[in-house]
């Protein structure tokens, strides 16, 4: 398994990825809504490409992808984390490795601050995310009243 920067080249198996996450998945992570199209993926990539995202894959060997992380608007104040990964490879570690992968190119491009939310059900994503230094701040509203936290990261000082 590889982890690496994503590129448009990359959009029909990021497509394939998306349209193939289970229920159990796509419950907590639906990052570009329920009927994803290869036009948004492509425009998210294109962007990634220019530096407006960070995106990155996790990809085995015959190149089908099988994670995705990424830093939404790694310049606005409060860049947004996402992480999701196909069914067939939870709790293997490979959700630690691709964020501390992020996490290090965020921080070696001294992005201050890093958002995310996530629904309070998902007990191993925040266990994940609170290990990488996530701090509660709030909650909010995703499928029903106040049912998720917003986090925040700082990024460690140099
Ligand atoms: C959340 C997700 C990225 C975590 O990745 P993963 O590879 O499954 O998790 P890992 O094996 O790397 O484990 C990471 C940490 O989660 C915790 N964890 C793992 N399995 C757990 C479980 N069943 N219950 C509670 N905590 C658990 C552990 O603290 C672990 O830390 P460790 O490395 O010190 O053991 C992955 O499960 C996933 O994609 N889930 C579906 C989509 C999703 O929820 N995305 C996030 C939306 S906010």
């Amino acid at each position: 398994m590889t982890v690496r920067d994503l590129t448009t080249a990359d959009a029909p198996a990021l497509l394939e990825f998306y349209r193939t996450l289970d229920q159990e998945v796509t419950w907590y992570y639906l990052p570009f809504g329920a009927d994803v199209r290869q036009e948004t993926l492509e425009d998210h990539l294109r962007a990634a490409e220019t530096g407006t995202h960070i995106s990155l894959g996790l990809l085995d060997e015959v190149q089908r992808v099988l994670g995705h992380v990424f830093l939404w608007n790694i310049r606005d104040e409060k860049p947004v984390f996402g992480i999701g990964l196909h069914q067939s490879i939870l709790g293997q570690g490979w959700g630690r490795r691709l964020a501390e992968t992020i996490f290090a190119r965020a921080d070696a491009h001294r992005i201050p601050l890093v958002s995310l939310t996530v629904l309070k059900t998902n007990v191993r994503a925040c266990s994940l995310y609170r290990s990488l230094g996530f701090e509660t701040r709030g909650v909010c509203t995703m499928r029903s009243t106040d049912d998720s936290y917003y986090m925040e990261r700082i990024a460690p000082a140099r």
